[in-house]
Protein backbone atom coordinates (compact mmCIF):
# COMPACT_ATOMS: atom_id res chain seq x y z
CA UNK A 1 0.00 0.00 0.00
CA UNK A 2 0.74 3.43 -0.83
CA UNK A 3 1.05 4.88 3.08
CA UNK A 4 2.49 7.98 1.54
CA UNK A 5 -1.13 9.62 -0.13
CA UNK A 6 -3.05 8.58 3.14
CA UNK A 7 -1.60 10.35 6.12
CA UNK A 8 -1.77 13.62 6.62
CA UNK A 9 1.20 15.58 6.13
CA UNK A 10 2.14 18.04 9.31
CA UNK A 11 4.98 20.91 9.17
CA UNK A 12 6.34 22.38 11.87
CA UNK A 13 9.43 24.69 12.31
CA UNK A 14 11.25 25.09 15.40
CA UNK A 15 13.09 27.69 16.43
CA UNK A 16 16.48 27.43 17.75
CA UNK A 17 16.69 30.53 20.17
CA UNK A 18 17.11 30.14 23.53
CA UNK A 19 16.00 28.49 26.79
CA UNK A 20 12.84 26.36 26.32
CA UNK A 21 11.01 26.33 29.16
CA UNK A 22 7.97 24.75 30.95
CA UNK A 23 5.11 26.70 28.81
CA UNK A 24 6.82 25.60 25.79
CA UNK A 25 6.80 22.29 26.61
CA UNK A 26 3.16 21.77 27.68
CA UNK A 27 1.86 24.27 24.39
CA UNK A 28 4.24 22.86 21.78
CA UNK A 29 7.23 20.37 22.03
CA UNK A 30 5.20 17.69 24.36
CA UNK A 31 2.32 18.21 20.92
CA UNK A 32 4.73 17.82 18.62
CA UNK A 33 6.12 14.24 20.28
CA UNK A 34 2.50 12.84 20.60
CA UNK A 35 2.06 14.00 17.02
CA UNK A 36 4.53 11.86 15.43
CA UNK A 37 3.57 8.79 17.36
CA UNK A 38 0.10 9.24 15.44
CA UNK A 39 0.20 6.71 12.82
CA UNK A 40 -2.52 8.49 10.51
CA UNK A 41 0.17 11.35 10.27
CA UNK A 42 3.62 12.26 8.62
CA UNK A 43 5.28 14.81 10.42
CA UNK A 44 8.37 16.84 9.41
CA UNK A 45 10.01 18.37 11.97
CA UNK A 46 12.46 20.93 11.65
CA UNK A 47 15.02 23.09 13.40
CA UNK A 48 14.69 26.84 11.74
CA UNK A 49 18.01 27.84 11.16
CA UNK A 50 17.75 29.68 8.10
CA UNK A 51 15.00 31.79 9.92
CA UNK A 52 17.33 32.06 12.93
CA UNK A 53 19.54 34.50 10.20
CA UNK A 54 17.00 36.97 10.64
CA UNK A 55 17.86 38.52 13.51
CA UNK A 56 21.22 39.24 15.51
CA UNK A 57 23.13 35.54 16.28
CA UNK A 58 26.34 34.57 16.64
CA UNK A 59 27.78 31.53 14.69
CA UNK A 60 29.08 29.71 17.46
CA UNK A 61 25.97 30.36 19.70
CA UNK A 62 24.05 29.06 16.90
CA UNK A 63 25.72 25.94 16.24
CA UNK A 64 25.15 25.37 19.74
CA UNK A 65 21.99 25.97 19.96
CA UNK A 66 20.76 23.85 16.66
CA UNK A 67 22.12 20.66 18.91
CA UNK A 68 20.73 21.64 22.03
CA UNK A 69 17.23 21.87 20.62
CA UNK A 70 18.10 18.54 19.03
CA UNK A 71 19.17 17.15 22.23
CA UNK A 72 16.18 18.47 23.57
CA UNK A 73 13.68 17.20 21.10
CA UNK A 74 15.23 13.86 21.19
CA UNK A 75 15.79 13.58 25.42
CA UNK A 76 12.12 14.25 25.49
CA UNK A 77 11.19 11.29 23.60
CA UNK A 78 10.51 12.49 19.56
CA UNK A 79 11.96 9.33 17.78
CA UNK A 80 13.29 10.13 14.47
CA UNK A 81 11.97 6.73 13.17
CA UNK A 82 8.19 7.83 13.58
CA UNK A 83 9.12 11.49 11.73
CA UNK A 84 11.25 13.30 9.68
CA UNK A 85 13.92 15.79 11.72
CA UNK A 86 16.22 17.58 9.98
CA UNK A 87 17.82 20.88 10.40
CA UNK A 88 16.51 23.56 7.46
CA UNK A 89 19.38 24.40 5.84
CA UNK A 90 20.78 21.30 5.13
CA UNK A 91 17.73 20.37 3.09
CA UNK A 92 18.61 23.52 0.34
CA UNK A 93 15.01 22.76 -1.72
CA UNK A 94 13.21 24.80 1.13
CA UNK A 95 15.60 28.27 -0.33
CA UNK A 96 14.88 27.33 -3.62
CA UNK A 97 11.47 27.00 -3.67
CA UNK A 98 11.20 30.26 -1.20
CA UNK A 99 12.51 32.23 -4.56
CA UNK A 100 10.37 31.15 -6.42
CA UNK A 101 7.76 32.05 -3.44
CA UNK A 102 9.15 35.81 -3.27
CA UNK A 103 8.68 36.72 -7.11
CA UNK A 104 5.30 35.36 -6.91
CA UNK A 105 4.23 37.51 -3.84
CA UNK A 106 3.14 41.01 -4.15
CA UNK A 107 5.53 43.27 -1.83
CA UNK A 108 2.76 44.75 0.30
CA UNK A 109 1.51 41.21 1.19
CA UNK A 110 5.28 40.87 2.67
CA UNK A 111 4.74 44.40 4.03
CA UNK A 112 1.82 44.15 6.35
CA UNK A 113 3.37 40.86 8.43
CA UNK A 114 2.82 41.69 11.85
CA UNK A 115 5.95 39.61 13.09
CA UNK A 116 7.87 41.43 10.69
CA UNK A 117 6.50 45.08 11.64
CA UNK A 118 7.57 44.02 14.89
CA UNK A 119 10.87 42.99 13.89
CA UNK A 120 11.88 45.75 11.65
CA UNK A 121 10.83 47.67 15.21
CA UNK A 122 13.31 45.65 17.52
CA UNK A 123 15.98 45.56 15.02
CA UNK A 124 16.18 48.96 13.59
CA UNK A 125 20.04 48.68 12.72
CA UNK A 126 19.40 45.18 10.94
CA UNK A 127 16.43 45.31 9.00
CA UNK A 128 17.57 43.14 6.39
CA UNK A 129 15.79 41.57 3.53
CA UNK A 130 15.49 38.00 5.40
CA UNK A 131 13.09 39.87 7.70
CA UNK A 132 10.83 41.04 4.91
CA UNK A 133 10.72 37.70 2.73
CA UNK A 134 11.01 35.15 6.04
CA UNK A 135 7.26 34.39 5.45
CA UNK A 136 8.07 33.24 2.18
CA UNK A 137 10.41 30.95 3.47
CA UNK A 138 7.88 29.67 5.61
CA UNK A 139 5.55 28.72 3.11
CA UNK A 140 7.94 26.83 1.35
CA UNK A 141 9.20 24.74 4.34
CA UNK A 142 5.64 24.11 4.52
CA UNK A 143 4.38 23.60 0.63
CA UNK A 144 7.48 21.67 -0.38
CA UNK A 145 6.03 18.85 1.71
CA UNK A 146 2.64 19.60 0.33
CA UNK A 147 2.19 20.08 4.23
CA UNK A 148 -1.77 20.21 5.33
CA UNK A 149 -1.53 20.94 8.68
CA UNK A 150 0.74 23.42 11.01
CA UNK A 151 1.38 23.33 14.46
CA UNK A 152 1.81 26.56 15.69
CA UNK A 153 1.16 29.09 18.18
CA UNK A 154 -1.28 31.87 17.63
CA UNK A 155 1.46 34.54 16.98
CA UNK A 156 2.58 32.13 13.77
CA UNK A 157 -1.35 32.03 12.15
CA UNK A 158 -0.45 35.19 9.57
CA UNK A 159 2.24 33.26 8.50
CA UNK A 160 0.18 30.08 7.53
CA UNK A 161 -2.44 32.26 6.23
CA UNK A 162 0.40 33.45 4.28
CA UNK A 163 1.56 30.29 2.62
CA UNK A 164 -2.12 29.55 1.70
CA UNK A 165 -2.26 32.83 -0.63
CA UNK A 166 0.98 31.54 -1.96
CA UNK A 167 -0.24 28.35 -2.78
CA UNK A 168 -3.55 29.21 -4.31
CA UNK A 169 -1.18 32.05 -6.57
CA UNK A 170 0.81 29.21 -7.71
CA UNK A 171 -2.10 27.13 -7.94
CA UNK A 172 -4.06 29.32 -10.00
CA UNK A 173 -1.27 30.67 -12.52
CA UNK A 174 0.30 27.07 -13.16
CA UNK A 175 -2.01 24.39 -12.48
CA UNK A 176 -2.95 22.59 -9.25
CA UNK A 177 0.06 21.93 -7.29
CA UNK A 178 0.01 22.79 -3.26
CA UNK A 179 -2.83 22.00 -0.95
CA UNK A 180 -3.86 24.95 1.17
CA UNK A 181 -2.57 24.11 4.62
CA UNK A 182 -4.57 25.10 8.02
CA UNK A 183 -3.20 26.08 11.21
CA UNK A 184 -3.17 23.34 13.64
CA UNK A 185 -4.07 25.40 16.61
CA UNK A 186 -2.32 24.26 19.62
CA UNK A 187 -4.43 24.72 22.82
CA UNK A 188 -3.94 28.00 23.74
CA UNK A 189 -2.63 27.20 27.08
CA UNK A 190 -1.45 30.43 29.05
CA UNK A 191 1.79 29.65 31.80
CA UNK A 192 2.21 32.45 33.22
CA UNK A 193 5.48 34.18 34.83
CA UNK A 194 6.62 33.08 38.41
CA UNK A 195 7.66 36.62 39.50
CA UNK A 196 4.31 38.39 37.46
CA UNK A 197 1.18 36.12 36.66
CA UNK A 198 -0.16 38.70 35.30
CA UNK A 199 2.00 37.95 32.02
CA UNK A 200 2.83 35.16 30.17
CA UNK A 201 5.92 32.98 31.01
CA UNK A 202 9.42 33.93 29.12
CA UNK A 203 12.87 32.83 29.63
CA UNK A 204 13.97 34.96 31.77
CA UNK A 205 15.39 35.16 35.25
CA UNK A 206 13.42 33.61 37.72
CA UNK A 207 10.10 34.10 36.09
CA UNK A 208 10.89 30.96 34.31
CA UNK A 209 10.94 27.23 34.45
CA UNK A 210 12.97 26.01 32.14
CA UNK A 211 13.14 22.50 30.74
CA UNK A 212 17.41 22.56 31.92
CA UNK A 213 16.41 23.71 35.64
CA UNK A 214 17.88 21.49 38.32
CA UNK A 215 15.49 19.83 41.04
CA UNK A 216 17.43 22.85 43.01
CA UNK A 217 16.12 25.83 40.57
CA UNK A 218 13.29 24.84 40.37
CA UNK A 219 12.33 24.46 44.29
CA UNK A 220 14.24 28.00 44.40
CA UNK A 221 12.55 29.42 42.11
CA UNK A 222 8.91 27.72 42.70
CA UNK A 223 9.05 29.72 46.41
CA UNK A 224 9.54 32.84 45.49
CA UNK A 225 6.73 32.52 42.95
CA UNK A 226 4.05 35.86 43.65
CA UNK A 227 1.26 34.29 45.03
CA UNK A 228 -0.52 37.38 46.41
CA UNK A 229 -3.78 38.46 44.76
CA UNK A 230 -5.77 41.49 45.25
CA UNK A 231 -8.60 42.07 47.90
CA UNK A 232 -11.23 40.27 46.80
CA UNK A 233 -9.69 39.00 43.97
CA UNK A 234 -8.51 35.70 42.87
CA UNK A 235 -4.71 34.88 43.03
CA UNK A 236 -3.20 34.66 39.26
CA UNK A 237 -0.13 33.14 40.75
CA UNK A 238 -2.21 30.89 42.82
CA UNK A 239 -4.08 30.29 39.29
CA UNK A 240 -0.55 29.37 37.80
CA UNK A 241 0.42 27.13 40.26
CA UNK A 242 -3.13 24.76 40.32
CA UNK A 243 -2.74 24.69 36.53
CA UNK A 244 0.64 23.42 37.14
CA UNK A 245 -0.53 21.06 39.24
CA UNK A 246 -2.96 19.41 36.54
CA UNK A 247 0.18 18.81 34.27
CA UNK A 248 2.42 17.84 36.61
CA UNK A 249 0.47 16.13 40.04
CA UNK A 250 -1.09 12.90 40.36
CA UNK A 251 -4.63 12.57 40.76
CA UNK A 252 -4.73 12.19 44.58
CA UNK A 253 -2.50 16.06 45.05
CA UNK A 254 -5.08 17.77 42.12
CA UNK A 255 -7.88 16.64 43.99
CA UNK A 256 -6.42 17.34 47.10
CA UNK A 257 -5.14 20.73 46.41
CA UNK A 258 -8.23 21.88 44.41
CA UNK A 259 -10.23 20.64 47.65
CA UNK A 260 -7.90 22.73 50.18
CA UNK A 261 -8.44 25.81 47.59
CA UNK A 262 -12.57 25.73 47.80
CA UNK A 263 -12.46 25.26 51.77
CA UNK A 264 -9.92 28.16 51.90
CA UNK A 265 -7.15 26.11 53.54
CA UNK A 266 -4.32 26.07 51.10
CA UNK A 267 -0.97 26.47 52.28
CA UNK A 268 1.13 27.50 49.37
CA UNK A 269 4.67 26.85 50.74
CA UNK A 270 2.68 22.81 50.58
CA UNK A 271 1.58 23.66 46.94
CA UNK A 272 4.67 24.68 45.89
CA UNK A 273 6.92 21.83 47.37
CA UNK A 274 4.61 18.95 46.06
CA UNK A 275 4.91 21.21 42.41
CA UNK A 276 8.94 21.51 42.81
CA UNK A 277 8.58 17.70 43.42
CA UNK A 278 6.52 16.68 40.50
CA UNK A 279 7.94 18.86 37.99
CA UNK A 280 11.83 17.88 39.30
CA UNK A 281 10.62 14.34 39.13
CA UNK A 282 8.92 14.75 35.78
CA UNK A 283 12.40 16.33 33.86
CA UNK A 284 14.58 13.76 35.70
CA UNK A 285 14.86 11.55 33.06
CA UNK A 286 15.16 14.35 30.02
CA UNK A 287 17.79 15.77 31.99
CA UNK A 288 20.33 12.80 32.30
CA UNK A 289 19.42 11.88 28.86
CA UNK A 290 20.29 15.27 27.12
CA UNK A 291 23.39 15.54 29.03
CA UNK A 292 24.25 11.82 27.63
CA UNK A 293 23.14 13.32 24.08
CA UNK A 294 25.13 16.57 24.64
CA UNK A 295 27.94 14.50 25.33
CA UNK A 296 27.73 12.95 21.57
CA UNK A 297 27.64 15.85 19.10
CA UNK A 298 28.59 13.55 16.28
CA UNK A 299 25.57 11.30 16.82
CA UNK A 300 23.55 14.04 17.00
CA UNK A 301 25.39 15.02 13.84
CA UNK A 302 24.67 11.90 12.23
CA UNK A 303 20.64 12.13 13.17
CA UNK A 304 20.25 15.62 11.63
CA UNK A 305 22.16 14.33 8.19
CA UNK A 306 19.30 10.92 8.27
CA UNK A 307 16.81 13.48 8.62
CA UNK A 308 18.17 15.87 5.81
CA UNK A 309 18.18 12.73 3.38
CA UNK A 310 15.21 11.51 4.50
CA UNK A 311 13.54 14.65 3.40
CA UNK A 312 15.54 15.94 0.62
CA UNK A 313 14.01 12.84 -1.08
CA UNK A 314 10.33 14.29 -0.94
CA UNK A 315 11.54 17.77 -1.40
CA UNK A 316 13.15 17.27 -4.36
CA UNK A 317 10.29 15.33 -5.86
CA UNK A 318 8.15 18.84 -5.55
CA UNK A 319 11.00 20.78 -6.84
CA UNK A 320 11.07 18.78 -9.78
CA UNK A 321 7.22 19.18 -10.68
CA UNK A 322 7.58 23.01 -9.62
CA UNK A 323 9.97 23.47 -12.12
CA UNK A 324 7.81 21.57 -14.66
CA UNK A 325 5.41 23.58 -14.14
CA UNK A 326 6.74 26.91 -14.33
CA UNK A 327 8.82 26.23 -17.44
CA UNK A 328 12.30 25.67 -15.84
CA UNK A 329 12.84 22.41 -17.38
N1 LIG B 1 8.19 30.96 12.23
C1 LIG B 1 8.02 29.83 13.13
C2 LIG B 1 8.17 30.33 14.58
O1 LIG B 1 8.70 31.39 14.79
C3 LIG B 1 9.03 28.76 12.85
C4 LIG B 1 8.81 28.17 11.50
C5 LIG B 1 9.62 28.32 10.42
C6 LIG B 1 7.73 27.35 11.11
N2 LIG B 1 9.13 27.63 9.38
C7 LIG B 1 7.97 27.03 9.74
C8 LIG B 1 6.61 26.86 11.76
C9 LIG B 1 7.06 26.24 9.03
C10 LIG B 1 5.72 26.06 11.05
C11 LIG B 1 5.94 25.76 9.69
O2 LIG B 1 7.78 29.64 15.48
Amino acid sequence: MNTKNTKETIVAGIRTSGKLHIGNYLGALKNFIELSEDNTKQCYFFIADLHALTTPFEPKELSQNILDVTATYLALGLNPDKCVFFPQSQVGEHAFLSWIFNCLLPLPELERMTQYKDKAKQHKANINAGLLTYPALMAADILIYKGRAVPVGEDQVQHVELARIVARKFNNRFGQTFPEPKTYLQKPLRIMSLSDPNKKMSKTGDESLLLDDSPEEISRKLKKAVTASEPGKKSPGEENLMLLLTHFGSKEQITYFADAQNSGTLKYSELKENLARDISEYFEQFREKKQELLARPEFLAEVLAQGASKAAGAARETIFEVKQKIGLI
